[in-house]
């Protein structure tokens, strides 16, 4: 029986992991997220409307759910407040839901300043972050000078504590960059603000989540972000700051691996990314922009056009190396339905030979040329279909390819964007 599952995604983040979050929670007791920011955007789109969610992890919509932010998650207490506030239309009771470890870092609007003037004196070397303040906030944390969430209960050392953080912080703004200096005892007054409102909701993250699957609890971990961008193992520079694959989980929500049941890797049915780095597989042509079009390859968090290309299975081969994945969710097949052929990333041409595993770092990455295998197309819609079955033959097809090309079983397929829009395969079949 399956009784923690973790949800990671595949590619370079936008898979689609918050409507497979959602679809995954109907009968659990807990979803965590343990790292990223508000650089997420996970996107639910339930009978009525569509809702983005940046901090708060995808299963609240559930009523038996509660939602954790792990320690490893860079916590802006504006950002999370805003967040409430939208959803606190929609969803009852969910103060008593959402809880939140008393070790987040905290993001402060200077961090945001710093990400945005660090970007613009890079140049064209800039890697195209969201503009959230997530690597300064991680910067900080790693170099032990942050605020954490449980400095807001005392006033006094917070003060102390933002003074110095802003201090450096005015100096880097300053000196380094020409910007304007940010002023502490704004940033002070409103963590004062915020810590009225946050202060029911803190806990400790990794004891709750501890006893409650030593209790026999289901837990989701819901990841952000997508391996490639993962700070060790993806294409860096042109990373996001955090650990964006299962070792995430120990770190940012305090609990041993050895308690995860099974992991799950949720890819697009093709690729997309969001930012500047590397990416074999792009697309500049026509089929690109189809599937742009199609698959509306807009940023949730930022809304920049996301760059889009042919499935990687190098890349995917690579992130199950990393992860160990049990299952794929595949999301988005239906964007592919009109397609005359289809093309499948199988090997890279490197330095003149052929290779099918290679570290992701953007210097190896950009001398790689894919090697594709082409299959046809399916001319028929995919979309909305919930049975396997009923999947036309060469979609099937497909997907039985990308699961021997990466080595990972096929779990779940997303065939359009509401919830109903899903077919559920064996794998899933005790969760
Ligand atoms: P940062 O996380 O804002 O520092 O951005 C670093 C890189 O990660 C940029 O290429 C972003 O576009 C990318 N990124 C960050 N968050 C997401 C996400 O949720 N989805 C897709 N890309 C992301």
């Amino acid at each position: 029986m399956t009784q923690t599952l973790a949800v990671i995604g595949g590619q370079w983040g936008d898979e689609g992991k918050g409507k497979i979050v959602d679809c995954l929670s109907s009968a659990v007791n807990a979803v965590v997220r343990f790292q990223g920011g508000h650089n997420a955007g996970h996107t639910l789109v339930t009978d009525d409307r569509s809702i983005v969610l940046h901090l708060i992890p995808a299963g609240i919509l559930h009523r038996a759910v509660t939602a954790f932010i792990g320690n490893g998650v860079v916590l802006s207490p504006e950002a999370l407040y805003d967040e409430l506030q939208k959803l606190s239309e929609i969803v009852r009771d969910l103060k008593e839901r959402v809880r939140i470890s008393d070790d987040c870092t905290l993001l402060l609007p200077s961090h945001a300043a710093l990400d945005v003037a660090r970007e613009k004196a890079k140049g064209s070397r800039a890697i195209g972050t969201t503009s959230r303040g997530i690597g300064p906030a991680y910067e900080d944390k790693i170099a032990r000078r942050a605020l954490k969430v449980h400095h807001l209960f005392d006033h006094e050392l917070l003060g102390e504590k933002v003074s110095e953080l802003l201090d450096y912080h005015n100096f880097l703004l300053g000196q380094r960059f020409g910007e304007e200096a940010i002023a502490a005892n704004l940033i002070h007054d409103s963590l004062c603000e915020a810590s009225q409102w946050m202060l029911p909701l803190v806990t400790d993250v990794s004891r709750d989540v501890s006893s409650l699957v030593d209790n026999g609890s289901k837990v989701l971990f819901e990841g952000a972000q997508g391996v490639m961008l993962d700070i060790d193992h993806g294409t860096y520079p042109y990373v996001t700051s955090s650990n964006t694959g299962i070792g995430g989980i120990s770190t940012g929500a305090g609990l041993p691996l050895a308690k995860i049941n099974k992991t799950l890797a949720v890819v697009k049915a093709y690729t997309t990314r969001v930012g500047a780095g590397p990416f074999p597989t792009e697309l500049h042509d026509s089929v690109g922009n189809r599937l742009a079009a199609r698959g509306v390859e807009f940023g949730a968090t930022t809304g920049r056009p996301r760059r889009c290309g042919w499935f990687d299975s190098v890349l995917v081969r690579r992130a199950h190396q990393l992860n160990h994945f049990d299952g794929l969710c595949v999301t988005k097949l239906d964007v592919l339905d009109e397609l005359e052929s289809i093309k499948i990333c199988t090997n890279y041409q490197y330095d003149g030979r052929s290779v099918d595993n290679i570290t992701s770092s953007a210097i190896r990455l950009q001398q790689c040329e894919p090697v594709y295998e082409e299959m046809p197309g399916w001319h028929d819609a995919t979309y909305g279909i919930t049975d396997y079955q009923k999947l036309p033959q060469n979609a099937k097809k497909y997907l039985m390819r990308i699961s021997e090309l990466t080595g990972v079983p096929v779990a779940m397929i997303s065939t359009g964007p509401n919830r109903p829009h899903v077919i559920y395969r064996e794998l899933l079949s005790d969760w």
